[in-house]
């Protein structure tokens, strides 16, 4: 029996870093998904294979402290098989496999849609479990590699759309979005959302009326862009996206690539700017499909881009016999 759960890489359309703060962002699950296949085995072992490799990790006596041994990349699928084999007697091993067409380390939130893919996946061996409680668990297992995950992520990747996000209030989904056209670019360079994040507080200790400023004129923003989302209205999107841009320059997430790229895509787009936590990573524009033929020439052929919609599904499972 198989147990087969997918779930989609993630973007942040408006407000990272200010939702740290306490200030509200956008976020949406664009269609790159991860696939997390799991089948029980008759060995004693749980195995793991990834494109970033294979592990195998003992069963018997207990597997219950392996987790923070091996490879932060592993640690989520170990930790979730762990709390399935302790609380299901008579299961031997689980063979895990991921596949993954989500690009890592780029701010597009592998980590994330893999813990909500695999959570499904292997729950998914046992018992059906609901949205609320894959979520829940999905979170816990990112905790494993992020103890200070705010949830967004894998609440976007569980329930797919464009949600609102806060710190207090948790997630507020968005209706209709399928218009959205976007054009994600990745600059290559690898980013650390921790150092990103350290830098932001840095600057925020070091001038607290003009960081207070900036976190009032993103709820600002956020409130128009609600407005203009629910009015399918582009331009004002794509508006927002350059002046919320403005903001992250002032905070010093940008860097002279990630400008440039920018810069590159002015002319396609109707706004663009990074997504995520910066330094590197990705950055989206809001774009016509028929643009998309002119990008090449525009960004050169160090870069990668691909056309992203926005994925509506969210989490999807199934049991194959
Ligand atoms: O890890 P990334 O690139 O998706 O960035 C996370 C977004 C931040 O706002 C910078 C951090 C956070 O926890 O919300």
């Amino acid at each position: 029996m198989k147990s087969i759960a997918s779930a989609p890489a993630k973007i942040i359309l408006f407000g990272e870093h200010f939702v740290v703060h306490g200030t509200k962002a956008i976020l949406a699950a664009i269609d790159k998904r991860v696939t997390v296949t799991t089948t029980f085995t008759e060995n004693q072992t749980v195995k793991i294979n990834s494109q970033l490799g294979t592990i195998e990790v003992p069963t018997s006596p207990s597997i219950s402290s392996s987790y923070e041994e091996v490879k932060s990349e592993f640690r989520p699928f170990v930790y979730l098989a762990n709390e399935m084999i302790t609380s299901n007697q008579n299961v031997n091993g689980l063979e895990i496999t991921i596949n993954s067409d989500i690009p890592i380390g780029v701010g597009l939130g592998s980590s994330s849609a893999c813990c909500v893919a695999a959570t499904a996946s292997i729950s998914g061996l046992f018992k059906e479990v609901s949205s609320e409680e894959n979520l829940k668990m999905s979170i816990e297992a990112e905790k494993t590699i992020f103890p200070d995950t705010s949830g967004a992520d894998c609440t976007v990747c569980t329930y797919g759309g464009i949600i609102e996000y806060d710190k207090i209030n948790g997630s507020k989904k968005n209706t209709d979005t399928s218009n959205l056209n976007l054009l994600i670019t990745n600059s290559m360079i690898p980013h650390s959302t921790k150092r990103s994040v350290e830098k932001v507080s840095k600057f925020k200790e070091d001038d607290e009326e003009r960081f207070s400023q900036l976190c009032a004129l993103e709820t600002k923003l956020i409130d128009e862009v609600n407005i203009a989302l629910k009015n399918k209205d582009l331009i004002t999107l794509g508006l927002k996206m350059s002046e919320n841009q403005k903001y992250l320059e002032e905070i010093q997430v940008s860097n002279d690539t990630l400008r440039g790229m920018i810069g590159s895509l002015k002319e396609i787009s109707l706004g663009a700017k990074i997504t995520g936590a910066g330094d590197g990573g990705c950055v989206i524009a809001l774009v016509k499909d028929e643009n998309l033929d002119k990008v090449p020439a525009l960004l050169g052929k160090d870069k990668e881009y691909f056309s992203a919609k926005i994925d509506t599904n969210g989490v999807e499972w199934e049991k194959e016999k």
